[in-house]
This record gives C-alpha cells, sequence and structure tokens, in this order.
C-alpha cells in the first residue's frame, strides 16, 4: 500500500474507535459535584437540609427514575413528570386544573416544584409538611395516580433496572417506601433555581433596563410584603382578594387548620418563572400576567377576607403594570429549565 493510503486508513480507524467510545451517552451521568448542595449568594438556610439522606449520585439518579417512570401510578400512565413539566418550571402549562390518571381532573394548578428546601410546608394550602413525605398524596390520590406504595414495590422488584439501581444507590437490593421516598426527595430537592437576569443584576454582572429597575422598584414597595425577596415568599398564608370559585368549593388553609379565619387563604407563591408557569393561582384562573396584574389593580374587586397587604398596592397605572410584568420576566432562569440533570432520561 502506498504510504498515503496508510495514512487514510488509519485515520478512519481511529475516527472509528474514537466515535465508537464517545458514543456512550454521558449527557445523563451524574457526578459526585452534581449533587453538591450549593446554597445561592444571598438565600436563607434551607429548612431540609437531607440530614437522613446523605446527597449522591446513585440515589439521586434512582430518583429522577422514578420521577419520570409511569410505573408509580396504577395504570402506569400517569408519572410525576406528567404533571411537573420540566419546561414549565415542573408546573404545567396548558391546564388550569391538575389531570391525573384515566383523564380525571383535580381540583388544583399544579405548581412549580423549585426552591422546595426552603419551603416549611407543602400544597396551596400547606397541608403536607415534610419534602420526603409529600409524594405520598399524588400517589395514593385516587385522581392523581391511584396507586399504593405497596403494589409500587411489587412493581419495582420485578423490573431488574430497579432491583440493580436500589442495589446501586442504598448497598443491597431492598426496595422500601422510605427508599422510594428519599430518593424522590433528592431529586425534587436539588430543583434549585437561583441564577435568572434578577440575580444576575443583584450580583452586579447583569444589567436592568429602565422598565425593568421601575418594575422592580414597584414591585417591592407593592408585592414584596407577601412576595419576600430573595425566594419571592414569605411562606406565610394569605387571602389575595381573588373571589372563591363557587364550583370548586375549596377553602385552603382553613380546610387544614379549621379556623375560619384562615378560609380562603392559599401558600404565597414564590414568583421565580413565574413568566412560564401560567396558567396562575391555586385554580389556574389567570391565564396571563396583565390578568393577574389586572386583579392586583382592582381593589374593588378584592373578596371578603383579603389580607390588609392587599391595599397598600393601591393605584397602578397601564405603564405600571407593564413595568411590574416586565420585572417578573427577569426571573426565568434559563439555565434551571435547560439543566441537563433534571432532562427526562428515557429520552436517550
Ligand atoms: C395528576 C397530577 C400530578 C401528579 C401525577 C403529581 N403531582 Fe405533584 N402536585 C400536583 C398538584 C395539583 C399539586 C398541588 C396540590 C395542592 O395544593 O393540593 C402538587 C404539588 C406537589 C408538590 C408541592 C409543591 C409546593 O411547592 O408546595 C411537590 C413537591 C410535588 N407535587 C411533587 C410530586 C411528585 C414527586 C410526584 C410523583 C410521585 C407528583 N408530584 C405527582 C399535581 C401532580
Ligand atoms: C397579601 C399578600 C400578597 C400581596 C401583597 C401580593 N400577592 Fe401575589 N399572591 C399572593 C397569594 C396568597 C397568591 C396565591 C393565591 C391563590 O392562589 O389563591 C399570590 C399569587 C400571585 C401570582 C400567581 C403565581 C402562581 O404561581 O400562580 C402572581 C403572578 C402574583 N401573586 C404576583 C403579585 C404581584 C405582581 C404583586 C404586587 C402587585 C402581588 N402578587 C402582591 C399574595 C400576595
Amino acid at each position: 500500500m502506498k504510504r498515503k493510503t496508510i495514512i487514510i486508513w488509519s485515520l478512519i480507524l481511529t475516527s472509528l474507535v474514537f466515535f465508537g467510545f464517545t458514543s456512550v451517552n454521558t449527557y445523563f451521568d451524574i457526578s459526585k459535584e452534581d449533587v453538591d448542595l450549593k446554597i445561592p449568594k444571598g438565600f436563607p438556610k434551607p429548612i431540609y437540609k437531607f440530614k437522613n439522606n446523605k446527597l449522591s449520585p446513585d440515589v439521586f439518579v434512582l430518583g429522577r427514575e422514578l420521577f419520570y417512570d409511569p410505573i408509580l401510578s396504577k395504570d402506569s400512565t400517569t408519572s410525576c413528570a406528567s404533571c411537573h413539566q420540566r419546561i414549565a418550571a415542573f408546573g404545567h402549562i396548558d391546564h388550569a386544573l391538575s389531570h391525573g390518571i384515566n383523564g380525571l381532573i383535580g381540583k388544583r394548578n399544579v405548581p412549580a416544584l423549585q426552591n422546595l428546601i426552603w419551603k416549611d410546608a407543602f400544597m396551596w394550602d400547606g397541608g403536607v409538611n415534610h419534602l420526603e413525605v409529600q409524594p405520598l398524596s399524588p400517589i395514593t390520590n385516587p385522581i392523581e395516580m391511584n396507586e399504593s406504595i405497596a403494589d409500587i414495590i411489587v412493581k419495582l422488584r420485578h423490573t431488574d433496572h430497579y432491583v440493580r439501581d436500589f442495589k446501586k444507590a442504598f448497598g443491597d437490593t431492598l426496595i422500601s417506601s422510605e427508599r422510594i421516598l428519599k430518593s424522590l426527595a433528592q431529586f425534587t430537592g436539588l430543583m434549585i433555581t437561583a441564577n435568572s437576569r434578577y440575580d444576575k443584576y443583584m450580583n452586579g454582572s447583569d444589567t436592568f433596563s429602565v422598565v425593568e429597575k421601575r418594575g422592580l422598584e414597584l414591585f417591592r414597595q407593592k408585592c414584596a410584603a407577601c412576595h419576600k425577596e430573595p425566594l419571592f415568599t414569605d411562606n406565610s398564608y394569605r387571602n389575595n382578594g381573588i373571589k372563591p370559585d363557587s364550583s370548586l368549593k375549596d377553602k385552603g388553609r382553613g380546610a387544614i387548620t379549621g379556623l375560619e379565619s384562615d378560609d380562603y387563604k392559599f401558600k404565597v407563591p414564590g414568583l421565580r418563572n413565574v413568566e412560564i408557569t401560567y396558567p396562575y393561582m391555586h385554580d389556574g384562573r389567570f391565564r396571563n400576567l396583565t390578568q393577574v396584574m389586572d386583579h392586583y389593580a382592582s381593589p374593588e374587586r378584592f373578596s371578603g377576607s383579603v389580607s390588609k397587604e392587599m391595599y397598600g398596592i393601591g393605584k397602578l397605572t397601564a405603564q405600571d403594570k407593564k413595568d411590574i410584568i416586565a420585572f417578573l420576566r427577569t426571573l426565568t432562569d434559563k439555565s434551571f429549565i435547560y439543566d441537563r440533570r433534571f432532562v427526562d432520561p428515557s429520552v436517550k
């Protein structure tokens, strides 16, 4: 063979070997660093500290597997991710009320899943107070996944890759509710968003337009009493004046505490990524931020036991509303939505 042909052939062979190796997909690999808990600058101490649930790549990977697997529902149609969509910051964009198994419709809007380790309680009414216990509610709810943990354990035991994955994560093949719940908590607990344009503006690495700056000022005067920075919630329950929906009969916090004074109060939602978590409010009644702003600007429409801070909002001009919306859009965190760690591993 001529020298030139030899060179060409060896180039072809080397590239075949090279591409052969790189076709092993490393996109879904999770390293120790990927599960390193980094508290963003300016954030308070988290409430859920992974104390008896030490973060580990293999436990996180198992949690991700379970989150995206419809096996957790009775008829294997509905996964956590069916309702909590990554592109909507793990909320659900096109439905006002959640859709579960057999096309059944729930009574509340799917909230975004983000910065959960700073929440003292979950759900719109705070009815669940521990991140690890939280998934039991959708799993057993007849209109969500309608399944029991006991059945899930049986199904997982009969799935070879889960037997391997539990062993990898916990050292032996025991599949228990505790392990299922802990791994889900690692996956959802690391859903931390703190890299929006707002965060970059706050740390000096980005600038705001005049409109966005004005929006932030107005927000601090009128909204921050409840939507407190940097999480954009003070974790309290308030009535923000929306009229109760007579068909849903949802008393919110009142149904949990039994106190009439808590009726129609809901947990103040953190507003990060709010641009992409529409529709809005516990029942998804507002389709867009303009409708939300029209509500806040109309005190004459506030319902009965509205929280007194609502009257601090006062008049909002058309320009004020636009400016506040422009500011709210700076809370979108693309690096969170497109974070490789949270992508559905079954797409590989
Ligand atoms: C049928 C749709 C549906 C499914 C499936 C579902 N969820 Fe949810 N999720 C919701 C709704 C609706 C809420 C709010 C419920 C409420 O306020 O009563 C919620 C609330 C939550 C919350 C609390 C968020 C907060 O900020 O308070 C977490 C965490 C959560 N879900 C995780 C999960 C996990 C993990 C799974 C899978 C095991 C799951 N969800 C399955 C619809 C769903
Ligand atoms: C009195 C406390 C309070 C004040 C003041 C307040 N909010 Fe809210 N906000 C709430 C509560 C509570 C909810 C959830 C209500 C519900 O779902 O029933 C909410 C919901 C929202 C939502 C919907 C979020 C979602 O995920 O569905 C947006 C957007 C919002 N507020 C923006 C604002 C803006 C902008 C201002 C200032 C003009 C403001 N809020 C002032 C308490 C407050």
